[in-house]
């Protein structure tokens, strides 16, 4: 089965731009099968995806591989310092030049041995003068967009794609003024989940906080609700709160010199936040597997590597209290899809003021962006 230009057209049938008035993405977007195929060439492929920290690509021949929705990809340091990302695949008949990440002075495929520079030129093809009409220049690795963008690594497989810093507006002056030791900040610990529901679940959950009152109790006394504030912005919306200054029940904030909890979120499915406590910066990435399985990797920068005792506890806290809570809610709002009960969406709550922390204008912001998304695809294709 694929999914019909009729079906992607409805979706947007209960949406409106007031959020006060609008319905949210119906379940037939999360739980039906085939919808991903459409949301990779619709989002994951025409959008700047996180990569890593700039550490591991600091010097000339450090590559990383990742893969991008199905995707095999490399991204690498080349001999003039240039930042490059491929597709990770040999031009001759396919096989993937690399794997793991590490330091190389060249790309060597491992099939029939033919060589690339770091900068993705052919550089050798044995016995490649046999063939007729064959040119190196048209043999080189197809590059595709990277930027690095406050010390991370993004890349965007769409090569008319705006710039992440110019379509993020804002966001990297923000991330700066708040986190500006991020550069320095090294990787010390991963957290990997895979979750029993679609991604857009996780995300939706992870833009509000309507739900931590009745949900994440040591969250609760950790943040100042009544000063949380939710804003949206072009690709991306923050929710800012003080917190960390009294004690609390999630974790040690003593001597805290971040004093605020920080969540910036990304389009379309990346996390970056900053928890009070010592100097720390977490990337959060929702990938999805399949429609009804998230992969979520956690990853957690601090100054030193491996953690110390204090920075053991904040982590423990996301992995054994928080990422609980919230993994039980989703998996549960996953299974809740399938029935018809919400086949028109539901709705959202919209608090300003003191309450604002509880608003859901945040998801509603998501659910715009997946629209217009679809909309540029459906354009895109009738063009075709
Ligand atoms: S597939 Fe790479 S050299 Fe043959
Ligand atoms: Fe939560």
């Amino acid at each position: 089965m694929t999914i019909s230009t009729h079906e992607l057209q409805t979706l947007a049938e209960y949406f409106d731009d007031d959020p006060k008035r609008s319905h949210s993405l119906p379940a037939r977007a999360y739980v039906a099968p085939d919808f991903l195929e459409v949301e990779r060439q619709a989002m994951f492929y025409n959008s700047w995806q996180y990569v890593c920290h700039i550490e591991k690509l600091r010097h000339a021949g450090d590559y990383v591989t990742f893969d991008l929705q199905g995707q095999s990809m490399v991204a690498v340091r080349d001999r003039e310092g240039v930042l490059r990302a491929f597709y990770n695949v040999c031009r001759h008949r396919g096989h993937e030049l690399v794997q793991g990440e590490g330091n190389i002075k060249v790309f060597v495929c491992p099939y029939h041995a033919w060589g690339y520079n770091l900068d993705g030129t052919l550089r050798g093809a044995r016995h490649s003068n046999t063939m007729e009409d064959f040119h190196f220049d048209n043999f080189g690795m197809m590059p595709v967009q990277v930027e690095e963008f406050c010390s991370m690594v993004f890349v965007n497989l769409n090569p008319e794609a705006a710039s992440l810093a110019v379509q993020s507006g804002d966001l990297a002056q923000e991330i700066q003024q708040r986190a500006p030791d991020l550069g320095s900040l090294t990787h010390a610990h991963r957290l990997t989940y895979r979750v029993k529901a679609n991604w857009k679940i996780v995300v939706d959950n992870f833009l509000e906080c309507y739900h931590c009152a009745s949900t994440h109790k040591d969250l609760m006394s950790l943040i100042d609700i009544q000063n949380y504030k939710v804003t949206t912005y072009d690709i991306y919306s923050s929710q800012i709160s003080p917190a960390g200054t009294t004690s609390n029940s999630a974790y040690n904030v003593e001597g805290a010199t971040v004093q605020e909890h920080l969540l910036w979120w990304l389009w379309p499915n990346t996390g970056l936040l900053r928890y009070p406590g010592g100097p720390n910066w977490m990337v959060w990435h929702f990938i999805p597997v399949d429609e009804e399985t998230t992969l979520e990797t956690f990853d957690f920068f601090f100054p030193n590597s491996p953690p110390n005792a204090g920075q053991m506890e904040a982590i423990e806290y996301v992995d054994k209290v928080l990422q609980k809570e919230d993994i039980d809610i989703v998996e549960s709002v996953h299974r809740g899809l399938k029935t018809p009960v919400c086949e028109k969406g539901g709705r959202f709550v919209v608090c300003s003021g003191k309450d604002q922390g509880s608003s859901e204008h945040g998801v509603h912001h998501f659910h715009g962006l997946y629209l217009k998304a679809i909309d540029q695809y459906l354009q895109t294709k009738s063009q075709d």
